[in-house]
């Protein structure tokens, strides 16, 4: 196990009402608050008058309209405004979008130059605005972690920074704002959990006991509640185990002692960086082709595991077998809670841009746990045009 420190700052409140700490958790930064959310389920959901009412004391301006995918463009406002009303916190309202452009708002409130440097260069990351956020959406593992991913589509690309100075202060986490996130976004979320978890599973770092078993843990979690979630909406425990799945799938727990560069990842923001398609849909139709092509002599032992451990597929002779049915339920699991499984579900027809998109991912992927080359990517992105032939009869 590689060397590692336990360092993640993050107050974390987790379950029903922990929005009741938020007016003591604002005042301890002071009274002038930038409340950022996104498109308007925080109105639709009474999120936002709850918010307006607890915080009544306080002296709040809003950015509103983050976008999915959030765009350079709602920084550099969201930045202005913070310059412009001395603003003391960062209120971030939303999913995984919001709270990303909240925290580079965060850090140009700070800059004196344009916000897009600080995304294309961490080291400029310095001081930054203390920032809040309460989650309404299970996915991207952000309310407890250092990264933002922030797209500019005029240069085309999307890019995920990250500095220590980005954790959030404190996080609230209610599994009951969640009840009110629709199918789509809520299986798209779980995809992006499983991918997290995925990305950091699969690593050449042996004898990493305790990471592979909460992994595995996570993984088991998004198999089991993803279903009961879309069947009933409602139910607590299934929102409330997604929610602390999405947050411990990317806090460092599974990752402290190992890593690597990741792979499907890289592949899927140049995807979103050149036709705006959802994160995680991205993640869920590139997941399975990559699996297809990372089996080799050297992974097979650990694919097996991964169909032992999280599919129960007993560990036969034929390791090969094994990994090969774990994918083929993997892709089954998505296509059943109503994913797009193909590029041409999510608006990518054509294949236009296959080489110049591969030409981009490609340096970022010399170093992954199968080193891809871009012709490579290029495959996986043909392989991603058809429905995926399963290998077994499952
Ligand atoms: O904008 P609103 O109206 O709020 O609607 C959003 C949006 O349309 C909706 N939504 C969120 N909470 C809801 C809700 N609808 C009803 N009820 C609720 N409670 O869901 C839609 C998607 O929201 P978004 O914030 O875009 O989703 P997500 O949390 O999946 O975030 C995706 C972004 O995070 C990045 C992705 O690349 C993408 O840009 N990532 C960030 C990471 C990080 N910071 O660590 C890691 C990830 O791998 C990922 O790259
Ligand atoms: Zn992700």
């Amino acid at each position: 196990m590689k060397n590692f420190i336990y360092d993640i700052p993050t107050k974390l409140y987790f379950g029903r009402d922990q929005i009741e700490k938020l007016p003591d958790l604002i005042n301890r930064f002071g009274k002038k608050v930038l409340l950022t959310y996104g498109g308007g389920s925080i109105k639709k959901n009474g999120l936002y008058d709850k918010v307006k009412d607890l915080l009544k004391n306080c002296e709040i301006f809003e950015l509103s309209g983050i976008e999915p995918n959030p765009r350079i463009e709602s920084v550099r406002k969201g930045a202005e405004l913070c310059k412009e009303h001395q603003i003391d916190v960062i209120l971030a309202v939303g999913g995984g979008s919001t709270i990303d452009a909240s925290k580079m708002i965060a850090a140009a409130a700070k800059y004196d130059g344009d916000a897009w440097d600080l995304v294309k260069n961490r080291d400029l990351i310095k001081d930054v605005l203390p920032l809040i956020d309460i989650l309404t959406l299970s996915a991207t593992g952000t309310e407890m972690n250092t990264s933002s991913v922030i797209t500019n589509f005029k240069t085309k690309e999307k890019i995920g920074t990250s500095a220590y100075s980005l954790y959030p202060y404190a996080s609230i986490c209610d599994p009951t704002y969640t009840f009110s996130v629709n199918p789509y976004q809520t299986a798209a979320g779980t995809a992006d959990i499983m991918s997290h978890t995925f990305e950091i599973y699969f690593s050449h770092e042996e004898e990493v006991f305790i990471q592979d078993r909460l992994a595995e843990g996570i993984l088991s979690a998004c198999i089991h509640y993803l279903p009961i979630a879309l069947e009933d909406p409602h139910n607590y425990d299934a929102r409330a185990n997604l929610m602390w799945a999405s947050t411990l799938a990317l806090n460092g727990l599974t990752s402290f002692g190992k890593g690597g560069p990741w792979t499907c990842h890289p592949i899927e923001h140049v995807l979103s960086a050149y036709y705006d398609i959802t994160h995680a849909v991205g993640l869920a139709i590139l997941t399975p082709r990559w699996m297809d092509f990372a089996v080799n002599e050297k992974t097979v032992e650990r694919f097996a595991m991964y169909a032992e451990n999280v599919w129960g597929i007993p560990k036969g002779d034929d390791l090969f077998a094994s990994a090969r049915l774990a994918i083929d339920k993997t892709y089954q699991f998505f296509l059943d809670v109503g994913l797009p499984m193909t590029l041409g579900e999510v608006g990518i027809e054509t294949d236009e841009y296959f080489e110049e998109m591969a030409m981009q991912a490609a340096p970022r992927l010399e170093n992954s746990y199968v080193p891809l080359t871009k012709d490579d990517v290029v495959n996986i992105l043909y392989a991603c045009r058809q429905p995926r032939k399963m290998s077994t009869s499952l």
